[in-house]
């Protein structure tokens, strides 16, 4: 005889419940509207094809503020909805990447994940809800399409009204007729690191004597990881990790790792002249490289873990099958995939895209420009990953008289030249204005020659004649699905590009987001300023898109 019922609520749905490019995000008052978590996550397992009965559910986030509440209702959906068993972090903390890892060790049937990733925390900020599939990836469209379908029509959910579980204590318990395991979500996951990377050149390249290490988890979830890697595995004194306790509100900060939000990080390398710095974002898929007076910009540390990935035990075994970016992101990988003869891939912005190439055995390295990096160990970008494939990067070109991230740079720009990057984000403008942007820039497209234009800035003399001009279309090669409208560009004939999209990660207004890319080889301008050499294209962009006048803004809100 079963001592529990399952209770059938009515509720009233809501039309806002659409994910974007990476779940739902809103603000914490919105989900705690009444309903509105239980809608969506009841949305959640109404869509898992297959559907929820039976299932094994991986359960973890960020920690940020709200976490707590919203497992406790997950636990009580899923006993209403037949699931089988949740796999929950100890108290939550776990990493975006180490749920993808979980899912797959374990042939779970998908994870919900609790995070607004590197959105600030707490009682007026971010909370987010995310779905991720067997493959340990986020949801595709398809399913995604599918949540937002029911959650406009919900008009009941089902739960087991359960007492609270206590999820600081390790092990299996029964939650009604749920099974619910808490664990610990980090060792499993620093062990598969292990596997995949030389962690003894690593730790013999760290304590050589011209070299110093500092990671900061920027208060989100990878402080415990970290710890695990830099001082129980490689043996580092604690100096070598700063703000590693998770908080859930990330101690006031944005934990997103970039020169702007990074200050923590980037002041510290700098007084103390630390040779390797890096950070994660608040859930840990992302990365920022920084040693003294050296920044590793995204696009570029993608295309050089690609052009190093023989070091890498992983890649040495298995192999580099395929490389690929986002829209977005800088073609300097393109660069090492053609020296080297390998397929590449341009998807459109989201992890999402890269799942499929992995699935079918044709992709193994790749990156975004909003610093996320990874591989085919798993279904999402991985923060952790990605600073250590860069340590051990290091260690091997400390062995070819190679020094440092300076001194890697230097060698990947000899090779293939270099490819200048900059992002200006401008947020929260109002969703019109932003709107009347990309019109405007639709509109400059369609008009008559505007291919073979010059467009020129006034700062500098320069002009740049276009070559081409267009919104993204993709077209998936494994299941043909078709993604459009991922971003208007501009390709001129110097090669150099800009790219303007809107954000699909936002919770409040809209983010326009401007790209810019310039390529050289002469290498006198190797060590220019990104920013002084990208400034005749950034003014010629704004120009053509009547950004200001549209919106207002004279400066972006961030640059990266
Ligand atoms: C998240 C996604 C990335 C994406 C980034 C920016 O981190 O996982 O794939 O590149 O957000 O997306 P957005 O739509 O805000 O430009
Ligand atoms: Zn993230």
């Amino acid at each position: 005889m079963s001592d529990y019922s399952v209770k059938t609520v009515p509720t009233k749905a809501y039309q806002d419940q659409r994910p974007g490019t990476s779940g739902l995000r809103k603000r914490v008052p919105v989900f705690k509207q009444e309903h509105y978590t239980e809608n969506f996550v009841q949305s959640i397992l109404s869509s898992i094809p297959g559907g929820p009965e039976g299932t094994t559910l991986v359960v973890g986030g960020d920690g940020r503020y709200y976490s707590e509440e919203v497992t406790q209702k997950i636990i009580q959906l899923a006993a209403g909805n037949g699931v089988k068993k949740l796999v929950i972090a100890r108290d939550i903390i776990f990493s975006t990447p180490a749920i993808s890892h979980e899912i797959r060790a374990r042939k779970a049937t998908g994870g919900i994940l609790l995070t607004a990733s590197h959105n600030p925390g707490g009682p007026n900020a971010d909370f987010g809800i995310k779905y991720n599939m067997d493959n340990g990836g986020p949801a595709p469209e398809s399913v995604t399409d599918a949540i937002y379908e029911s959650s406009k029509t919900i008009t009941e959910y089902k739960l087991v009204e359960l007492p609270q579980v206590d999820l600081s204590k390790l092990g299996e318990t029964k939650a009604g007729p749920l099974a619910v395991e808490v664990i610990d979500a980090v060792t499993p996951y620093v062990a598969f690191l292990k596997t995949i990377f030389d962690f003894d050149a690593i730790k013999a390249y760290v304590h050589s004597s011209d070299v110093s290490v500092l990671f900061d988890g920027l208060s989100g979830v990878t402080g415990p990881y970290a710890r695990a890697i830099f001082i129980d595995e490689l043996g580092l004194d604690q100096s070598a990790v700063q703000n590693c306790d998770p908080s859930p509100d990330f101690n006031g900060g944005h934990p997103d790792p970039n020169l702007t939000y990074a200050h923590s990080l980037v002041e510290v390398v700098e007084k103390n002249k630390i040779t390797f710095g890096a950070a994660s974002d608040g859930d840990g898929d992302r990365n920022m490289i920084y040693g003294a007076g050296a920044f590793v910009t995204p696009s570029d540390s993608v295309a050089i873990i690609a052009d190093w990935a023989e070091c890498i035990p992983y890649f040495k075994e298995g192999g580099v099958k395929g490389l690929a970016r986002s829209m977005p992101t800088s073609t300097a990988l393109d660069r090492v995939a053609k020296a080297k003869g390998i397929e590449h891939f341009e998807v459109p912005t989201g992890w999402k895209f890269f799942g499929n190439l992995m699935d079918a055995g044709r992709l193994s390295i790749c990156g975004e420009e909003s610093f996320g990096t990874g591989s085919d160990h798993i279904r999402e970008k991985d923060g952790l990953w990605a600073v250590v494939a860069w340590l051990n990067i290091l260690a091997a070109a400390q062995k070819k008289d190679i020094k440092g991230i300076k001194g890697v740079l230097h060698d990947h720009y000899s090779k293939y030249g270099r490819t200048f990057f900059s992002r200006y984000d401008y947020e929260e403008v109002e969703s019109d204005a932003a709107n009347k942007v990309i019109q405007e820039l639709e509109s400059a497209f369609k008009a008559d020659g505007f291919v073979g234009s010059s467009l020129s800035a006034t700062s500098s003399s320069t002009s740049f004649e276009v070559a081409e001009t267009g919104n993204f279309t993709y077209t998936d090669p494994i299941d043909h699905s078709v993604s459009k409208n991922q971003g208007l560009y501009v390709t001129f004939v110097d090669g150099s590009r800009f790219v303007v999209r809107l954000s699909g990660t936002g919770s409040q207004g809209a983010t326009i987001r401007l790209y810019v890319e310039k390529y050289s080889s002469d290498s006198g301008e190797y060590d220019a300023d990104t920013q002084e050499g990208l400034k005749p294209l950034i003014e010629v962009a704004l120009k053509l898109s009547k950004l200001v006048e549209h919106t207002g803004r004279k400066e972006p809100t961030v640059i990266t």
